[in-house]
């Protein structure tokens, strides 16, 4: 059997919990389309902090960029709020990301009919919403220079700096093109270019490539307006593309067309490199408790499968498995609303179903 090496950092919070239950999920899925799963663990986030004094050391960097798959649980907690920038974290995740030059960051939004009810929306705004958020992951204003703090005539005050070039922007541009060839053939770019240098920049260096995609249809929004459409009407988004920040904040408010923050998976790609997250964090306060959603980070995995393994099927049996542990009513506290026909569960409970289906397709394939 064809032999994988990938690397976990379940990090803090309830990460350990859901990666766990990721692997085994991702290890049957891989094992079936005939590949074997072997996996290094690191320590990362708080939990680093604490033994190394940095979120993430040089030896856990090189371990991630020679494996070039990483699946990654949470990280963070009010414990580490009070530390420095550069050793809270996050700072780690942001590290992880630049150094592994994952750019573009892949947030599909997808709402799971049966759960089209758990929305704080109307679920004929949300049903058959299906867009995916290409959000650029390594430039912006979250690394760009200068950056300080200062003082002015008894004024502290701070800088941060929104920096995007051509070719940062065309690349993750090709990202959005390339996928919406695969889907509905539109996309839409998200921009402030009515009052950012940066934006205006990054709507050029967009509309320079776009006829090399005639087969796509491209539109501008800009991101205030596109905040609204995302609440309004959502069906009307394929492929999404923006900037780092405004991507960071768009995707959590997407997040809430599927029910829950829960549900949203995540795959960072450059190069030859993975990185796959749930989208949510940490949640400290329901940590090590066994009642964590584990789906985001299941779907996770499937994304793994589908864009690192290349093994289609695989991601496909883990997402066939996700629909049926939420068709037959389990549901974790954060997606329970004592509908009829839903049962509360716990991780354990979620993660045993899953594995079942998805060894159950072994069985059926066998048979067939
Ligand atoms: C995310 C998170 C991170 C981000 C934080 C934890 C640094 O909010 O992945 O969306 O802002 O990118
Ligand atoms: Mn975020």
């Amino acid at each position: 059997m064809k032999k994988v090496n990938i690397v976990t950092l379940p990090g803090d919070g309830i990460g350990p919990e859901v990666t766990a239950v990721a692997v085994d999920v991702l290890t049957e899925a891989a094992r079936q389309a005939g590949v074997e799963i072997t996996v290094t663990e690191h320590l990362f986030g708080g939990c680093c902090y604490e033994k190394n004094g940095v979120p993430v050391t040089d030896e856990i960097l090189d371990s991630c960029k020679q494996a070039k798959i990483v699946l990654l649980g949470a990280v963070g907690g009010p414990q580490w709020d009070n530390l420095s920038a550069d050793k809270r974290p996050e700072a780690g995740l942001l590290k992880l990301r630049k150094e592994l030059g994952v750019y573009a960051n892949l947030r599909p939004i997808q709402v799971y009919p049966a759960l089209a009810g758990a929305s704080t929306l109307k679920e004929e705004v949300i049903e058959g919403t299906d867009i995916l958020i290409v959000r650029e992951l390594t430039g912006g204003i979250y690394f760009g220079e200068p950056r300080y703090t200062s003082e002015e005539n008894g004024d502290p005050f701070s800088v941060d700096t929104m920096k995007y070039s051509r070719s940062e922007v065309q690349r993750v541009a090709r990202v959005a093109f390339e996928a919406a060839q695969k889907r509905d053939k539109r996309v839409c770019s998200v921009d402030k270019a009515n009052v950012l240098e940066s934006s205006r920049m990054w709507r050029k260096s967009i509309l320079e490539i776009a006829d090399e995609y005639p087969d796509v249809e491209l539109s501008h929004m800009l991101v205030d307006n596109c905040a609204m459409q995302i609440i309004r009407d959502p069906k009307q988004f394929d492929v999404m593309v923006t900037g780092n920040l405004f991507g960071d904040i768009l995707s959590d408010a997407a997040s809430m067309l599927t029910g829950s923050l829960g549900m949203l998976p995540s795959a960072s790609l450059g190069g030859e490199n993975g990185l796959y997250e749930p989208v949510h964090g940490s949640a400290p306060d329901i940590a090590g408790q066994g009642v964590a959603n584990p789906l985001a980070a299941v779907a996770s995995a499937a994304l793994l499968c589908r864009y690192s393994l290349h093994l289609e099927s695989a991601a496909q049996n883990i997402e066939a498995a996700i629909q049926k542990v939420l068709e037959s009513g389990l549901r974790t506290a954060d997606l329970y609303s004592e509908e009829p026909g839903t049962t509360l569960a716990n991780t354990h409970q979620i993660a045993d179903m899953l594995l079942k289906t998805v060894s159950n397709k072994e069985m059926i394939t066998h048979q067939a």
